[in-house]
């Protein structure tokens, strides 16, 4: 890894303290909250864009030429000719959030050459903060994690999510299989949480049938590292329209795959 990924990784790692500690401020009057509506079932809210704000002017002010895409504030001007993007969530589980369920986290990535160098997820209700960084690894508060070696769907959760930007029908199919394999699912609001934990090995896999790059960057570098798979997020433009995202440890891929495959070519 290149000294100007490291120090970017760094970077991110203070950031990412500092957007927890505002968000958590936010988190704690949630009474005084400003909440608007992006359409059915998405909601912004100033926490939301207040974090964003927050970690989009730290990493800039360090790294001017760099390339940012937020969830709530779009993008700086031409990111394809970026040599290094920053692609952020201030906070994933907005929906948890505003409703006073500590189920939330910020996720930052750092994509460079066409493909996600540095992953950080921050759980500041735990807390608990996830990093990967290409070739070096993913570590919980400084401990290596590894993903789950459940060798079949019967061998723990799947974590599942859903979003009124997608017909239902795919996700309802995919879960029966699910359920007819013999697995249980949890769809705990939040895909970057959740993709932290399948990369700690709480969750064998995970499945949703359109997230955006901001959901899912950082969360699928972290699965990676753990020593687990993914479908190719980043495949037909997904860092600008999303994907499907289909991901797990090796021992779940064929059977997962399997039963995503309406999901993943529809
Ligand atoms: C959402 C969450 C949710 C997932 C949605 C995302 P937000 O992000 O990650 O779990 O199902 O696809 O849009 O709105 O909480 O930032
Ligand atoms: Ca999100």
């Amino acid at each position: 890894m290149s000294d100007a990924i490291r120090n970017r990784a760094a970077a991110a790692e203070e950031v990412i303290y500092e957007a927890g500690q505002l968000a958590m401020r936010y988190f704690g009057s949630l009474k005084d909250l400003t909440i608007e509506s992006k359409g059915l079932q998405d909601r912004v809210s100033e926490a939301d864009r207040e974090v964003e704000k927050l970690i989009r002017d730290g990493l800039l002010s360090a790294f001017p030429d760099d390339g940012f895409l937020g969830e709530e504030g779009g993008a700086t001007a031409e990111i394809e000719k970026a040599e290094f993007l920053w692609v952020i969530d201030p906070i994933d589980g907005t929906d948890n959030f505003v409703h006073g369920i500590p189920v939330w986290c910020i996720s930052i990535a750092l994509v460079s050459a066409g493909q996600i160098q540095a992953g950080l997820i921050l759980n500041p209700n735990q807390p608990e903060l996830f990093i990967a960084e290409r070739g070096r690894g993913a570590s919980c508060n400084g401990s290596p994690i590894t993903v789950n070696a459940a060798k079949s769907l019967t061998g723990g959760v799947t974590g599942i999510g859903f979003s009124q930007r997608q017909p239902s029908e795919p996700t309802l199919a995919a879960l029966a299989a699910l359920c007819q394999a013999g697995g249980v699912f949890q769809r705990n609001g939040s895909a970057a949480l959740t993709l932290a934990y399948v990369a700690a090995g709480r969750y064998i896999g995970f499945y949703e049938s359109h997230v955006n790059s901001w959901d899912v960057l950082a969360g699928l570098l972290l699965v990676h590292e753990a020593g687990g798979w993914s479908n190719d997020f980043l495949a037909n433009n997904g860092l600008q329209t999303g994907n499907p995202v289909v991901t797990g440890g090796p021992g779940i891929e064929a059977e997962l795959r399997a039963i995503c495959a309406p999901i993943i070519d529809p």
